[in-house]
């Protein structure tokens, strides 16, 4: 099998990224959405399997990388130099012991790699020597003396860029001491090696100035996923006039028992947004022992979760609800269930789903000894 490893350059000062919004740290150790640049950068490379093995290469003496790589294996840290070209140097030394068939070199600073592109690379290394992520440029190009440039023969760079092993580290290796490069690639086209340029991606831009914080933490504001949950509840009938289910009042001539009303399908629902939110069930939130929940209409119960979604930053997309019994009849009050859980959650009636079912007289459903209800819960959230 192929042997991939890689090297995170992260050796610089950060001089450009100082100052007024950027802070004192060098730029790789500043955080964005709460996580150091760095760290960003690690796991957004670790997502791309392939890669068995990862160099950081780190400025002398370097206090901030410890606590950022400690739960992480196949990482080691060496000592870069005062230049780019010798910090990419030392990494090559330290996988020269035991070689491995390609390397990929990435800034420390692009936190925003995507496993997509760091693929193409990879793939691109089966036909090539060398390959590089590359943007076309969509400005019209100028130069200082005013006259144009054609954009069309010109190329973005970015990193990861890719070699195999022994031709980059033999180029490097040639190199006379103190020689300077912007990029392995341009190393690699003095060396003669064939390159190749794979598709590059504009969100994979290098943390440079202060302004690039902000525009860091807006990216990851727009990021989401999605989270679904699900909840289930049982209630046993007993006697009474009115029964509440999915917040609508039913006169069926007896009731569901419970600590609270014992709306088997706001119940499950409530548990269904809990469980899109992780935050443990109906039970943890308001404990059936606590006395102030005795008799409480559970719209609260929902109410509560949905300010929880809310202090998540997140959004509600569609909720469903199944109740299994054989009575009392749904259907008729299934148009009124929605619109009282549409009002509850905030939702348009066509993200609101409630069904009914039975479980063919089989079961404690099926005997009428009670009432089960299911959800589902499907929820946008910050990620
Ligand atoms: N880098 C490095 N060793 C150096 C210089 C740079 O490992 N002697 C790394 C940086 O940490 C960064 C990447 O190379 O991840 C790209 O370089 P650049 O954006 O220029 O970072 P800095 O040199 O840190 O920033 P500045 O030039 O603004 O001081
Ligand atoms: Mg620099």
């Amino acid at each position: 099998m192929t042997r991939i490893a890689q090297i995170l350059v992260a050796a610089g000062k950060g001089e450009r990224a100082k100052g007024e919004s950027g802070g004192d740290l060098p730029k790789q150790y500043q955080t964005i959405g709460g996580k150091a640049v760095l760290r960003r950068t690690l796991e957004a490379t670790q997502s791309e399997l392939r890669i068995r093995e990862t160099i950081v290469v780190v400025a002398k003496g370097d206090p901030h990388i410890g606590p950022l790589i400690e739960d992480l294996d196949t990482i080691r840290t060496v000592t870069g130099g005062a230049t780019r070209t010798a910090s990419v140097k030392a990494g090559l030394a330290a996988l020269a012991d035991n070689p491995p068939d390609f390397v990929l070199i990435h800034d420390g600073a692009r936190p925003f790699v995507t496993p997509a592109l760091i693929g193409e690379v990879i793939d691109a290394l089966n036909t090539s020597t060398a390959a590089v992520p590359a943007l076309p440029i969509a400005d019209a190009l100028k130069s200082v003396d005013g006259a144009s440039v054609d954009r069309d023969k010109l190329r973005r760079v970015q990193t990861p860029q890719g070699f195999h092993f022994d031709k980059i580290w033999a180029a490097f290796s040639a190199l006379p001491e103190g020689a300077s490069f912007a990029d392995d690639i341009e190393v690699a086209h003095a060396a003669g090696l064939d390159i190749a340029f794979t598709t590059g991606d504009t969100n994979n831009f290098k943390v440079t100035y202060p302004s690039d914080f902000a525009k860091a933490d807006a990216m990851l504001k727009t990021e989401t996923y999605t989270a679904t949950g699900t909840g289930f509840d049982v209630h046993r009938f007993t006697e009474g006039d009115v029964l509440w289910l999915c917040g609508v009042p039913i006169e069926c001539g007896f009731t569901l028992l419970g600590h609270s009303d014992a709306d088997a399908g706001l119940h499950a629902l409530t548990d269904a947004i809990l469980g899109a939110l992780a935050y443990g069930d109906i039970g943890d939130h308001f404990p059936p022992s606590d006395p102030q929940w005795k008799g409480a209409s559970s719209d609260k119960f929902l109410i509560y979760a949905i300010e929880k979604i809310k202090e998540r930053g997140g959004a509600l997309q569609h909720v469903d609800v199944t109740l299994i019994c054989e009575k009392p009849k749904i259907k008729p009050h299934r148009d009124a269930m929605r619109a009282r859980i549409a009002e509850l959650c905030g939702l348009p009636l066509t993200r609101v789903s409630v069904k009914a079912t039975t479980t063919e007289k089989l079961g404690f459903t099926g005997r009428g000894e009670g009432l089960a209800a299911q959800a589902s819960a499907t929820i946008k959230l910050p990620a």
